[in-house]
This record gives C-alpha cells, sequence and structure tokens, in this order.
C-alpha cells in the first residue's frame, strides 16, 4: 500500500453546493491557482454538465492550472461522461469521477431505478469514460446506506470496467469513525483489482474529518475534502483539518505523507473566505483568528515561557501566528505587563498596579483591548493624556416614531471645524455616521457596549465602542446622562485612537502585521 494519501479538493465543486455559494468561472480559477500553490493532488473544479457556467470553469481551470490533476464530476449517461471529458481534455492531466446513487432510497425515490439497471449504468458509464481518460474514480452515492452486498457488486463492476479509484461517499454524513472504517475494511478485502480507496465524507453529525481519518486507518490513500470544511449542509472534512491530523499524529498514521505545503494553509482558508462570502469561525481548528490565540491567564503564563505548553501545532508551519495574547478580562498581570514591555512601555510598582486595575475595570465591559488602548491606559495612568485630536463640539439629534432618526454634528481638531448630517437606523446610528463624516476617517463598528454607572433615572450611561480600520481596532469610551452623547464621545475617542494608531505604525518601532494579523 503507498506511503502518500492523495488530497482530493473538492471545493470547487461539493464546497460550492454549499448552500448561497455561487462561484464565476474567474472565482473558481483563482482558488484553483492558490489550490496548486498548496499542493494538492486532485482539484475537482466542477460539474460540467450542470450549467454552461460550470463547463467554462472546468475547461478554464483545465487550460491554465499547472500540477494538480483536474476532475471533473458526471453522472453514468454517457451524455454526461463526453461533456465532463470535453471541460476536462485541455487539462495535463485530467479525470473523470463517475457517480450514481445506490441506497435503496435514493434508488427508489430519485432513480426510480432497480438494482440491475443501477449495475448496468455503472458499467457502461464507466467504460465510457475509460474510452477518454485512464483516471476513472467511481462514487457510489449515500454508500453508507447502502446495503453492504449491494456495495460491493457495484464497486466490483466499476472496477471490472476500469475505475482506478473507488470512493465511498457517506453522503448524508450518517457514519461514525468506527463504522464507516470497517466499511472500507470490507471494500478493500472483498473488491478484486488495482484502485486506490478513497473517503468522502460529509458533516451531519460533525464526524467528517473523524471518518475521513478512520478510512485512511482502514486503507484509504485519497482523502475528499474542502477548504474550511465547506460543502453540501453541514460540508464535508475539512483539508486543514484532514492535513494537519495526518502530521500531528504521525504517531497514529506511520509513514503516512501528503504533498500539501501546509505553510499556504492560512492564506488559502483567507483566500476562500473572500471569495465565497463563508467567513471561517473563529474557533475553526487550524485555520481560525483563534486557533493559536490565548485568553486565559494561565495559558497566557503558559505560552509566553514555551509555546508548545498550549499549542500543539507550530503555527508558523501552517501559516499562522502563534501565542497570541488576547487582551481580555482574564488577562493576567504577567501578560499585561509583558505586552506592555514589547510596546516599548515600562511601567512599574504603584504604577503598573493602578494600570492593570484600569485595564481589568475596561476589559470587564466585554470589549476586547488592543495595544493602543493599553497605550492610552497607561498614558492615563501616569498623567500623560494623550493630545486630543478629534474635540466634538456640537451634537443635535432628531428621533422619535416618526420620520428617520437624524443627526447633526460638528468636530474640530487643532482649530479647524467640520459639520455633518446623516440619517440612521437610529439616533445612535445616524450620529456615528455624522462623525465619521465630519471626521473623514473610515471605520467599521464592530462592538457597541452601554451600561449604567449608577442606578435610577439620572443614570451615567457608559458607552464603550470598538472601531476597525485598516486591520486595526481601537476602542474609545464616553459617559454622558444622555446615552446618545455617550456614544458620539466614545465614537469620536475611538476614532482619535484609530488615528494616532495609524499614525503611529510608520518608523513607529511597533511591529504592524502583528498588529493587523491578530484581525482576520
Ligand atoms: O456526497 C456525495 O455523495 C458526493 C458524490 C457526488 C461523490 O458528493
Ligand atoms: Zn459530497
Amino acid at each position: 500500500m503507498s506511503d502518500k494519501v492523495v488530497i482530493f479538493d473538492t471545493t470547487l465543486r461539493d464546497g460550492e453546493q454549499s448552500p448561497g455559494i455561487s462561484l464565476d468561472p474567474g472565482e473558481k480559477l483563482e482558488i484553483a491557482e492558490q489550490l496548486a500553490r498548496l499542493g494538492v493532488d486532485y482539484i475537482e473544479a466542477g460539474f460540467p454538465v450542470s450549467s454552461q457556467g460550470e463547463f467554462d470553469a472546468v475547461q478554464a481551470i483545465s487550460r491554465t492550472v499547472q500540477g494538480p490533476v483536474v476532475a471533473g464530476l458526471s453522472r453514468t449517461q454517457l451524455a454526461d461522461v463526453d461533456r465532463c471529458y470535453e471541460a476536462l481534455r485541455d487539462a495535463e492531466r485530467n479525470r473523470i469521477h463517475i457517480f450514481i446513487s445506490t441506497s435503496p432510497s435514493h434508488m427508489e425515490h430519485m432513480l426510480k431505478m432497480n438494482e440491475d439497471q443501477v449495475l448496468e449504468a455503472v458499467r457502461m458509464g464507466v467504460a465510457r469514460g475509460r474510452e477518454h481518460t485512464a483516471d476513472i474514480e467511481f462514487s457510489p452515492q449515500d454508500a453508507t446506506r447502502t446495503p453492504l452486498d449491494f456495495m460491493l457488486e457495484v464497486l466490483a463492476a466499476a472496477v471490472e470496467s476500469g475505475a482506478t479509484t473507488l470512493n465511498i461517499p457517506d453522503t448524508v454524513g450518517y457514519g461514525i469513525p468506527w463504522d464507516y472504517g470497517d466499511l472500507l475494511t470490507h471494500v478493500r478485502d472483498q473488491v478484486a483489482g488495482d484502485y486506490v480507496l478513497s473517503t468522502h465524507c460529509h458533516n451531519d453529525l460533525g464526524l467528517a474529518v473523524a471518518n475521513s481519518l478512520s478510512g485512511v486507518r482502514a486503507g484509504a490513500r485519497q482523502v475528499e475534502v474542502c477548504v474550511n470544511g465547506l460543502g453540501e449542509r453541514a460540508g464535508n472534512a475539512a483539508l486543514e483539518e484532514v492535513v494537519m491530523a495526518l502530521k500531528i499524529r504521525g504517531d497514529q498514521f506511520p509513514g503516512l505523507e501528503t504533498n500539501v505545503r501546509t505553510k499556504e494553509l492560512a492564506r488559502t482558508s483567507r483566500m476562500v473566505a473572500r471569495v465565497t462570502g463563508y467567513q471561517v469561525q473563529w474557533n475553526k481548528a487550524v485555520v481560525g483568528k483563534n486557533a493559536f490565540s490565548h485568553e486565559s491567564g494561565i495559558h497566557q503564563h503558559g505560552v509566553l515561557k514555551e509555546r508548545s505548553t498550549y499549542e500543539i501545532i507550530d503555527a508558523a508551519s501552517v501559516g499562522q501566528e502563534g501565542g497570541q495574547i488576547i487582551l481580555g478580562k482574564h488577562t493576567g498581570r504577567h501578560a499585561f505587563a509583558d505586552t506592555l514591555q514589547k510596546l516599548g512601555i515600562v511601567v512599574q510598582g504603584d504604577a503598573l498596579n493602578s494600570a492593570f486595575a484600569r485595564f481589568k475595570e475596561l476589559a470587564d465591559r466585554k470589549v476586547q483591548l488592543t495595544d493602543f488602548d493599553l497605550e492610552a491606559i497607561v498614558a492615563e495612568e501616569l498623567g500623560t493624556a494623550l493630545e486630543e485630536g478629534f474635540v466634538l463640539d456640537v451634537l443635535d439629534v432628531q428621533g422619535g416614531t416618526t420620520g428617520m432618526p437624524r443627526a447633526r454634528v460638528v468636530v474640530s481638531r487643532d482649530g479647524h471645524k467640520s459639520e455633518a448630517t446623516a440619517e440612521g437606523d437610529g439616533m445612535i446610528d445616524a450620529t456615528c455616521k455624522a462623525i465619521k463624516q465630519a471626521t473623514g476617517i473610515e471605520a467599521k463598528l464592530t462592538d457597541f457596549n452601554v451600561s449604567s454607572v449608577t442606578g435610577g433615572i439620572d443614570a451615567l450611561g457608559d458607552v464603550v465602542i470598538q472601531l476597525e480600520s485598516d486591520g486595526m481596532r481601537a476602542s474609545g469610551r464616553g459617559l454622558s446622562t444622555d446615552v446618545v452623547e455617550a456614544a458620539a464621545r466614545a465614537y469620536v475617542a475611538a476614532t482619535n485612537r484609530v488615528v494616532r494608531a495609524k499614525a503611529r505604525i510608520p518608523g513607529s518601532g511597533l511591529d504592524a502585521v502583528r498588529l493587523s494579523e491578530v484581525i482576520p
């Protein structure tokens, strides 16, 4: 058995079947080029018979992308197989992936075919594929809900007709690791011939990666995966997770390797997220923005001393940055002092204690603080307030149950005044929009937190706002008995920090990349 685990990427076919994703040929090509850089062995570029756009995309990828074999999906119908080959024929190397459903449910409700008819379709379709190319993959769709004997009979027919890869799709994510592994063992033991066994696992029970690994353990030497775990419904097995599990737990998969250049994983994930519009969940393994972030004081203390205390993957090996300390309410004094030191700020003794207390107070308001916020806190504590920047001179708001909420603001900076009026979903929204216009500072509001400092009808509203601009985050706080005014003051304060942060980056000695990479 080979010691290579072939990575068959189906982001552009099964991944594109994620609800709401529709990629045009240009977008598919962009992703395919990156998959080639990543080092996948196969790119399943699409299902050519399904539309002209799909055909064009598969053809464009076949004509352009160098390195991986380009595959196309096809039903067993001869016209499908021919059309699929037509799209693939210009590729350096190509594969036709032929499938038909074999479970009783699919055969009765969808195909309206009996077992003999399915067997005949498999023979015809696979043989037709072999007339075009020597690389034919066959998949019995819904294999995990197909009676074993029939599935084995279908697979044997496929091999006799020329299939070189047998893929066992867990189409509805029904398998669990040990029964999926057993299923592959049955195939290996009972279907004779020279073929590569392959896994294709969906994630309906959250087991797609576990099932794929179980398949590898049972002898599969191809794994079908999607970047970021995209795919129908709950998705397919995530490429980055399968690849890193094989690598990090090599002790469980002795001698097995993939061709993937793991340093490209994070970049690939970001590109796929951008092009598909499917954001990666923060806590996603390997490529999520939290995968190497540490929030609790104890963990922070550990990773500051030695990364491996709480990180099993070398972050750089997957294109991420390791040991990221998240400044939040769980941060300990150790990480706080360490971060200040890295910023070149030296505070000790009582000043450190009071700065830490002030930091905790702000962090308690659920805002994730940035390095720039720390700097401001320390400056306040040391009595060296930062130069002011924009000042809110005037705020007029109109709201109520009729008409669109409106706000007019006047801000000044260095003696220059600027006025703007804006409408919004509410008075606070209108105010923030007006300030944005008046200052001309583009920033996205990423967090808004309001609380009252004291009880009663005259309570002070305490607003903390976080803004994000060009990959940097900064927060600002405003206090007032009027919550709209408090929001306006917080927005202006956060804007001033954004401005200061941007001004400081060139030549400031601060590591701008490190700061911006914390943000996805
Ligand atoms: O999930 C599935 O069954 C498929 C096949 C077409 C392989 O995607
Ligand atoms: Zn699938």
